[in-house]
């Protein structure tokens, strides 16, 4: 199957610029293309009412000044939350991020987006790729889109959408496992992403000798990283664009 023609950067904002704003908010995705960052990474779920929301967590305790379980809250309820105060002072007063808010931003910016379908246990991933795909492939060409997930049905149900055949899809891991690569061939996988401090050398070059672009999560010590790209991983998540970039340009002088 074709791939689209991805320009694969070498940095991807986790979360966006989650080192300089909450995670996943508008206000994360604007700081990294203030800071220079072509591509984020954003994780997506559904709300109790099936509104898409970019969210990482399973509950809004953690980034939120209100509690609950995201499938349990209504788009009404989460429009209360702030979701900008638990990280500073500077971003009270920050709502949740729609899918459809999101969308319309990275596209105002002329950004590129990796979209982590985020199932947590016990959730319906069929809901969530069906509301979702849609929205995605009707707001962004598809060299500006990749969609990834830990779940192989859920990567695997992205296909039948019309015209998903030529939808980017990454296959997360958290360690590579033995049959990595039929996973990633049953999904007709575009790329691998995996949890770099559990990646050997022998996993990258298998990796990168199948043909897959290989990113990397999450990669906050750029010294630690520094051995990755040698052995020829493609991108990195990073919550610090412009620490990893400032560090890689050091390494060039
Ligand atoms: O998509 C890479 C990475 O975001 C996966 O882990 O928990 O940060 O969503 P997590
Ligand atoms: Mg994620």
């Amino acid at each position: 199957m074709m791939h689209p023609e991805i320009l694969l950067p070498t940095l991807i904002a986790h979360r966006g610029y989650s080192s300089a704003a909450p995670e996943n908010t508008l206000a994360a995705v604007k700081a990294a293309h203030d800071a220079g960052t072509q591509w984020v990474e954003l994780d997506v779920q559904l709300l109790g009412d099936g509104t898409a929301v970019i969210w990482h967590d399973k509950d809004v305790s953690r980034c939120s000044d209100g509690q609950g379980d995201i499938s349990r809250l209504s788009w009404a309820q989460v429009c209360q939350l702030d979701v900008g105060e638990w990280f500073d002072d500077a971003f009270r007063g920050e709502r949740m991020a729609s899918l459809t808010s999101m969308l319309a931003l990275v596209n105002t910016l002329g950004m590129s987006v990796n979209i982590e379908l985020k199932i947590h246990k016990g959730r319906d991933g069929e809901a969530l790729v069906d509301q979702v795909i849609p929205s995605l492939m009707s707001a962004l060409a598809p060299e500006r889109l990749i969609v990834s997930s830990f779940n192989m049905q859920a990567l695997q149900r992205c296909r039948h959408h019309a015209n998903a055949q030529e939808l980017a899809l990454g296959m997360l891991f958290r360690a590579l496992p033995a049959d990595w690569q039929s996973q990633c061939e049953t999904i007709d996988a575009y790329s691998v992403h995996c949890h770099w401090p559990r990646l050997k050398r022998h996993h990258v070059k298998a990796v990168c000798d199948a043909g897959y672009p290989l990113l990397c999560y999450t990669v906050n010590d750029p010294s630690a990283f520094q051995p990755y790209w040698a052995w020829g991983v493609t991108s990195a998540f990073t919550d610090d664009p412009a620490t990893l970039r400032r560090y890689l340009n050091s390494q060039q002088d």
